[in-house]
């Protein structure tokens, strides 16, 4: 038996409708106020706030007992529903209308002061709100994030569900796979020396559940990387894992798309138009310097190294005769930028790795550059006509290898975007990036490696690629980007063993290591495996986006922070002597 009285409504439920009941309520007191004798309480619960008043000529013994209430305390209030006074109903809250005239009150249990207000908006310190999360997670704003990554996890559920698809658990220790992060691993007490490692994904398995012949599968899942921690990385983190038989890129792209249509219908009402633009990696990369381009606003990037090739100016030439780029775009009505400003630019363009920052202003009785002095006018009109750069405007120009010097651009694109406030806040912008290239070449290691996994298809017509010129075969890999962040990616497989092979070979992979590693999988294949392919999406980071949150943290419950450890339960944490004895371990 409940030595208190159960709630029989929330504190987000009471309306106009419930005047004149008798009601019990629970929650946390939100605020106090003592108003001559009248004490007002707002009592909180994940559902709402519903006001409470207590007086003397209501019930003494309960008003005596609301004297002592504090943030936070825990209690169960009993009283009749009451219209609220003229002119004080408070159209801010759903119960606003109403109050609840306290006449039963029990304290169930109370609170030492908060260490920062629970209410949105705050400025606190990260730390604290990790330390303090069970805090933290009481105020609205987090409950209203946990609530989103609910309704996500659910929509997906029925999504895959109805579209066929069946959710399998996979192992959490397992074998590592190689998927570029470092693993986290765990030490095995019966084997001697041996470890499992958490998955980075749970991409062997399903491979190998396609092989089985469960052809349409689908996961939510926890994945475990060892890598640098940013506000869209933690170390452990949650996929939406899909894999599909007998399918093409259309295929698992137009799944991926019905799911995205569906979230952002049932989570914000919005609206959003499949197919999803597709951009090829080398167009990407061309036009916004990002493999996971913001289109949400222009400044798109130009290619000028025609108009510099002959150039007499030798940083241009050269680059341009050593197979790289001159390139830059134009930001509008920028002509006047001052020299400290574009001092400022350059710097940022430095620390990014660039040799330097050429810029072009577009006045209206002449063009002028920074490199005036080495290039012909005539030069500096063509760079001008390449960016599109009209009168007032200001031209910025990165030269360099083409992967460097687009990337660097795509940087400072987004950073003059943010200077100038360029990107509407408002608008979805998704899109695929296709056509990644299958492998990149480690100088320090002296071997290809994979740019998605090893065990990505590269497209048909590059296969012979991969015996003359293997780093310029192209993947049939893809991701989805929205407004800048990758939220998913995935690729259609190899199927063959001999093809596997090959490309472990590339990776200087010898065949003892290959057999080592992933003979279980190559073994597998050799079993009939059909045609597949899949894809996963950052659960956390679509949450983010849905939520409007900066940062991954504010969507997890139990977050790291950058530093890899929890502030609220202290860990990781040190261990007794036995245990690692048990696990054969010794720390040095
Ligand atoms: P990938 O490594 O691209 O693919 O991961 C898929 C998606 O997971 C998200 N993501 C992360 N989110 C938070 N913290 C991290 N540390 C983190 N790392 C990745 C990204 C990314 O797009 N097995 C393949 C998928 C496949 O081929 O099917 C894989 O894991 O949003």
């Amino acid at each position: 038996m409940s030595t208190y009285k159960k709630r029989t409504h929330s504190c987000g439920a009471l309306r106009k409708s419930d005047i004149g009941k008798t009601v019990t309520l629970t929650g946390w007191v939100d605020v106090r106020r003592d108003l001559g004798g009248v004490i007002f309480i707002d009592l909180r619960d994940r559902y709402g706030k519903t006001q409470v008043v207590f007086a003397p000529q209501h019930n003494q013994e309960a008003h005596g007992l609301a004297q002592s209430l504090r943030s936070e305390f825990v209690i169960s209030v009993t009283g009749k529903v009451e219209d609220r006074p003229e002119g004080t109903a408070n159209p801010e809250i759903a119960t606003g209308d109403i109050d609840v005239v306290g006449t039963e009150l029990t304290i169930l249990n109370k609170s030492e002061t908060p260490p920062f207000p629970i209410e949105d908006g705050i400025e606190v310190n990260e730390d604290l709100r990790l330390r303090y999360r069970y805090l933290d997670l009481r105020r609205p704003v987090m409950q209203r994030n946990l609530l989103t990554r609910h309704r996500v996890y659910q929509c997906t559920r029925s999504y895959y569900d109805r579209n066929g698809f069946i959710e399998i658990e996979t192992p959490i220790l397992m074998k590592s796979t190689p998927e570029g992060a470092r693993d986290y691993l765990v030490p095995s007490r019966i084997h001697r020396g041996k470890f499992y490692a958490l998955p980075q994904s749970p991409q062997t398995y399903k491979q190998i559940l396609m092989v089985a012949g469960y052809d349409r599968y689908f996961q939510i899942v926890k994945c475990f990387r060892d890598e640098d921690l940013r506000a869209d990385r933690q170390m452990e983190f949650t996929q939406i894992d899909v894999e599909m038989s007998f399918v093409d890129e259309d295929d698992v792209l137009g799944v991926t798309e019905g799911l995205i249509v569906e979230l952002w219908r049932e989570v914000l009402g919005a609206n959003i138009q499949a197919p999803f633009v597709r951009l090829s990696y080398k167009e990407a990369m061309e036009r916004f310097g990002s493999d996971k381009p913001d289109t949400r606003f222009g400044l798109e990037i130009a290619d000028c190294s025609d108009a510099v090739a002959n150039s007499g100016f030798r940083v241009f030439s050269e680059i341009v005769k050593k197979g790289g780029v001159v390139a830059g775009f134009t930001v509008p009505g920028l002509s006047d930028y001052t020299r400290n400003q574009l001092d400022g630019l350059t710097d940022f363009v430095k620390s990014l790795g660039a040799g330097g920052l050429v810029y072009v202003k577009c006045h209206p009785d002449k063009t002028e550059s920074s490199v005036d002095k080495f290039i012909s006018p005539e030069e500096v009109k063509a760079i001008a006509k390449k960016i599109g750069a009209k009168t007032g405007d200001l031209g910025l120009l990165i030269s360099g290898p083409w992967q460097k010097a687009l990337t660097i651009l795509g940087l400072l694109r987004l950073e003059m975007a943010n200077r100038l406030k360029l990107i509407p806040s408002d608008k979805w912008d998704f899109l695929w990036v296709t056509d990644f290239p299958l492998l990149e070449y480690n100088e320090e290691e002296k071997r290809y490696v994979a740019v998605h996994h090893p065990f990505t298809s590269p497209k048909q017509e590059d296969v012979a690629l991969l015996d003359t010129d293997p780093g310029k075969a192209r993947a049939r890999a893809y991701d989805l980007v929205l407004n800048g962040n990758e939220i998913a990616g995935g690729s259609i497989r190899i199927a063959d063993s001999e093809l596997q092979s090959k490309m472990f070979a590339l990776m200087g992979i010898g065949d003892e290591e290959a057999r080592q590693k992933f003979g279980f999988m190559l073994d597998a294949f050799k079993f009939g495996a059909p045609p597949h392919g899949g894809i996963a999406y950052g659960l956390d980071r679509i949450v983010m986006l849905l939520t409007g949150q900066k940062s991954i943290r504010d969507v997890i419950a139990f977050p790291k922070t950058a530093s890899a450890t929890s502030l609220m339960d202290d860990c990781p944490s040190a261990v007794d002597k036995k245990q690692l004895d048990e696990l054969h371990i010794r720390v040095i």
